[in-house]
């Protein structure tokens, strides 16, 4: 009879095949194939893209595709199971990039010994074995703040495998338009939530963030928009903080986004217009990695939870919402401080009059004064030659 196990026990089956006989029938059943696959070698003749005369993928998988095969290093097992269906649909196999291809050492059974003794040292093993075909994403940027976390060795750094099962990585651009594709961009996100996960928590519920998790919606930024992918850089250095303001405006200054969702395209220019913008502007300018104290865009809005504007809890129109954010940095502020910013929209005759009029004032003022003074300078230079031709016609 079988025994009771609780729920949270390892997979039940396995419990159950004694190891020997599972390893003695696979390497009969491999070896079987190895021999078909080999004589079956020369008829078939695929046209391997790397290696001539591979062992098959079929080969391979014969014994990989059952259930519950691990293997194991030192105290821990990691499952060795590769998934046929989802190999086949992969990029890889669709390129004809075969198991041998990837698994150079490995070309039968008994396959070499693995001498690392945890699951992420066997990963580092293979941390090169993308280069051959994928030079360009290790050379983007050594310094990166994963490759940098690499070179610490920090536990859980990424590796590319991190990021790109290779045995069910799909395409991520596309064949035709050459762009990424509508599914790898709303799948980014989830990526970097296997590390991120307090990040992603408040992305997702942003209004960026539910647009592309919930709508599918591709005009919201995902992670890689605002960070970039294989080139990471530390988004708390001053000059990532300078440069912020301009990140949100390649798509907030863009009608052809904003229209769609009524949103104002004012938002940088009067931002720029305003103290806080003015000096951050200017003064980056001078010291691009200067550290500024100025508010940026999302001190106001917040990063990756910004919300709509009207969202009660944490929208920036309102007052009290507003006030926290002002307090950060003008700790004396009260109830009326948020007052004291122009807001987004431009000055008009009924939304800051006064703004307004000064501004039209020295529209006015300004050009008046030039002008006035170049009239006088050129009549003044008009008189003096009429005066100086009438001394010598005297003379
Ligand atoms: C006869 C069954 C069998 C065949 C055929 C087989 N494997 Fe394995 N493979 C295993 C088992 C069982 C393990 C678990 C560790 C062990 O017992 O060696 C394993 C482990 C592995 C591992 C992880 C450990 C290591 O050695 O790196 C890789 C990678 C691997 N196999 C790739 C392949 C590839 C590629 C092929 C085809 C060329 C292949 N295997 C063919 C049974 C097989
Ligand atoms: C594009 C390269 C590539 C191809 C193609 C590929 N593998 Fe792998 N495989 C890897 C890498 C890299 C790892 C190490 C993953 C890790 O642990 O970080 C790996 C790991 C494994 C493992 C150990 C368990 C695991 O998932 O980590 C097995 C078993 C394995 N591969 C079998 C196969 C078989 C069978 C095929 C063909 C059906 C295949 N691989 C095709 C690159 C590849
Ligand atoms: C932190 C996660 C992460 C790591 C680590 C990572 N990638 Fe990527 N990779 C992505 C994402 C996400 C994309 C989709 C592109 C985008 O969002 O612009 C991508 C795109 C790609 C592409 C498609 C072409 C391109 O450059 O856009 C290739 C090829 C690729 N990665 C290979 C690699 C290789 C090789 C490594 C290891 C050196 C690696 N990746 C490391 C996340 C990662
Ligand atoms: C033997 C060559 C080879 C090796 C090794 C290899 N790949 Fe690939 N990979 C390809 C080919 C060919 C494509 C098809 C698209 C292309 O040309 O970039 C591809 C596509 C990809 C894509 C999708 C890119 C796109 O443009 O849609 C990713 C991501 C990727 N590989 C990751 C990896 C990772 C991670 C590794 C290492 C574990 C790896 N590859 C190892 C040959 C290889
Ligand atoms: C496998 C885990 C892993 C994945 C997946 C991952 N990261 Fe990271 N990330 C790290 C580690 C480790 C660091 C180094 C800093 C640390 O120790 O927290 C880091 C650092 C960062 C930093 C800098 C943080 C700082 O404080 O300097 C950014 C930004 C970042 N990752 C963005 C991303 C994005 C975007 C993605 C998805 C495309 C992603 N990460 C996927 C592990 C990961
Ligand atoms: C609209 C642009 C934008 C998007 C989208 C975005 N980020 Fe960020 N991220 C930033 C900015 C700006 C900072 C710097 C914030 C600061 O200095 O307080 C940052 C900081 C970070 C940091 C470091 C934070 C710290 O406190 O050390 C990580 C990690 C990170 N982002 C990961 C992610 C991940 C994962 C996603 C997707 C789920 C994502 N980001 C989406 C703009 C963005
Ligand atoms: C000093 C705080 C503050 C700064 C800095 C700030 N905003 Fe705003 N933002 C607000 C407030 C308050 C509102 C709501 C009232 C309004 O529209 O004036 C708002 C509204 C918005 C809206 C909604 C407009 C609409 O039509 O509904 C967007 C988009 C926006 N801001 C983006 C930005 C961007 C991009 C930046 C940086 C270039 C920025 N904000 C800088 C406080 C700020
Ligand atoms: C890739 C383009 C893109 C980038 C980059 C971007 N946004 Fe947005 N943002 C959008 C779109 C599109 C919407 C409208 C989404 C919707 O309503 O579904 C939006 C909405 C908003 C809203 C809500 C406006 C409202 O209706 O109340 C605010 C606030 C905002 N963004 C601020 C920012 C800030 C701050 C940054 C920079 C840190 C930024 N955005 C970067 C595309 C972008
Ligand atoms: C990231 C920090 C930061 C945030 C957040 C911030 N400010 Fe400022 N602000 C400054 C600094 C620094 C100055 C320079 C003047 C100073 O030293 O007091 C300044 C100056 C000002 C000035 C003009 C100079 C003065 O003191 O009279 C006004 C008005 C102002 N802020 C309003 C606001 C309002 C309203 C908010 C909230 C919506 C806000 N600020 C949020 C940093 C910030």
């Amino acid at each position: 009879m079988r025994p009771i196990k609780p729920q949270h026990s390892p997979p039940r089956w396995s419990d159950y095949l004694p190891f020997i006989r599972r390893v003695s029938l696979f390497l009969g059943f491999g070896l079987l194939l190895y021999a078909l696959a080999s004589a079956a070698a020369p008829a078939q003749a695929a046209p391997g893209h790397f290696q001539e005369d591979k062992t098959s993928n079929d080969f391979c998988l014969a014994c990989h595709q059952e259930k519950g095969l691990t293997l194991t290093l030192g105290a821990e097992s990691l499952p060795v199971t590769i998934n046929p269906v989802a190999f086949g649909l992969s990029v890889h196999n669709e390129e004809e990039v075969a198991c041998v291809d990837c698994h150079t050492e490995i070309s039968d059974y008994p396959h070499p010994e693995v001498k690392e003794t945890s699951a992420r040292a066997f990963s580092l093993s293979f941390a090169e074995s993308c280069k051959e075909c994928h030079e360009d994403q290790y050379e983007v940027a050594p310094d990166s703040v994963h490759a940098q976390a690499l070179n610490e060795d920090k536990e859980n750094a990424p590796l590319c495998t991190s990021c790109h099962n290779p045995h069910t990585q799909g395409r991520l651009i596309g064949k035709e338009s050459g762009e990424l594709t509508i599914s790898a961009r709303i799948h980014v996100p989830e990526t970097c939530a296997q590390c991120h996960l307090e990040k992603y928590d408040a992305y997702k519920d942003s209004v960026h963030g539910k647009a592309l998790t919930e709508e599918g919606n591709l005009d919201v930024p995902s992670c890689t928009n605002c960070h970039g992918v294989h080139n990471i850089e530390d988004p708390t250095t001053p000059l990532f903080r300078n440069t912020s303001p301009a990140l949100c405006a390649d798509c907030h200054d863009d009608p052809a986004i904003m229209d769609k969702y009524d949103i104002s395209t004012d938002v940088y220019e009067t931002y720029v217009a305003d103290f806080h913008g003015t000096n951050v502007k200017l003064f980056s300018e001078q010291f691009p990695d200067g550290e500024t104290n100025k508010a940026v865009c999302f001190d106001c809005h917040g990063v990756h939870d910004i919300a709509n504007v009207d969202d009660p809890v944490k929208g920036a129109a309102l007052r009290a919402n507003l006030l926290e954010r002002c307090q950060r940095c003008h700790p004396d502020a009260t109830e009326n401080f948020p007052g004291a910013w122009l807001g987004h929209r431009l000055a008009s005759p009924t939304h800051q009059p006064i703004a307004y009029y000064v501004n039209l004032f020295y529209k006015i003022f300004i050009p008046a004064v030039i002008g006035g003074m170049l009239f006088f300078v050129i009549t003044d230079i008009y008189r003096r030659r009429v005066n100086r031709a009438k001394g010598a016609k005297k003379a």
